[in-house]
């Protein structure tokens, strides 16, 4: 079968897991949708998500997509059963189960957005794959704003990164995942907060290494360059802008679409 898969997140956060899909499975077509327009989705009511996705998972699957992968935490945590069902019967994959059969040690600390922190969802989820394991979930409001205004180096930053770390370093923790799709963009700063003992674990790895079961064995060789031919980008608001925050990731500047979404409902 000829796969087309479609990512989505609220900004360039999904990009991250974007990256990792291609640098393992090469030219898969992919359709990425940034519902810029509504980020941050992490500062939102659990209703008010649930409904972003039901959306956003509709309009992926009018694009005549194979398969739906959230890359999007926030919308993981909290509306994965409402993704299912929207994308009915297409495969439906997340970060969260991933990014816990990734871990194997015994105290681990989780940065997520605050709903996803407070739903508990990745607690749960590394109960169930590794009972006995102390987990942190802590909520980091600051950073997804800071990251769409491409204020990476600035000092804002990193106070609040220094906040957020402190009580997964207080805990003793000796993995940190990163639990929303935009903190793997936030990498140096977490790495001077902690000790080189510290695993930082990004879930696109395990998402992308679980897509092998639907679009089979990568071919390409590990570290070979990506190419962003095969991607349809698509955005809800400022296309230029996206296309701007989206080179330092991947490299070069993808070509943007700006779309809309029918049910203008949970518009901000
Ligand atoms: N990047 C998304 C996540 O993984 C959403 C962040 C947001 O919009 O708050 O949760």
């Amino acid at each position: 079968m000829k796969h087309r898969l479609g990512l989505f997140d609220s900004g360039v956060g999904g990009l991250t897991v974007l990256r990792r899909l291609l640098e393992r499975h090469g030219k898969v077509p992919c359709v990425y949708l940034g519902d810029t327009a509504r980020v941050p989705y992490g500062s939102r009511l659990p209703q008010e998500i649930k409904l972003i996705a039901k959306e956003v998972v509709q309009w992926l699957t009018d694009q005549q997509v194979t398969a739906v992968v959230m890359a999007c935490n926030t919308t993981n945590a909290l509306a994965s059963d409402v993704a299912v069902e929207v994308a009915e019967g297409i495969p439906v994959v997340g970060l969260i189960e991933a990014a816990a059969s990734m871990l194997s040690e015994s105290r681990v600390g989780v940065l997520a957005t605050p709903a996803a922190a407070a739903s508990g969802a990745y607690r749960k989820q590394i109960e169930i794959s590794r009972p006995g394991t102390v987990v942190v979930e802590q909520g980091c409001p600051a950073f997804v704003p800071l990251i769409e205004a491409g204020q990476f180096s600035s000092e804002e930053l990193f106070q609040a990164a220094c906040e957020y770390v402190k009580p997964l370093l207080d805990a003793q923790v000796e993995a940190v995942v990163l639990g929303c799709t935009h903190y793997p963009l936030l990498e140096p700063t977490l790495r001077q907060l902690l000790p080189k003992h510290v695993r930082l674990v990004d879930p696109a790895i395990g998402v992308a290494r679980q897509l092998d079961e639907l679009l089979g064995n990568p071919t390409i060789p590990v570290g070979a360059t990506f190419s962003l031919a095969s991607t349809r980008f698509c955005v809800t608001a400022d296309p230029e802008g996206f296309a701007t925050r989206a080179t330092r990731w991947l490299g070069e500047r993808p070509q943007v679409e700006l779309v809309s979404l029918q049910n203008p409902a949970c518009a901000s």
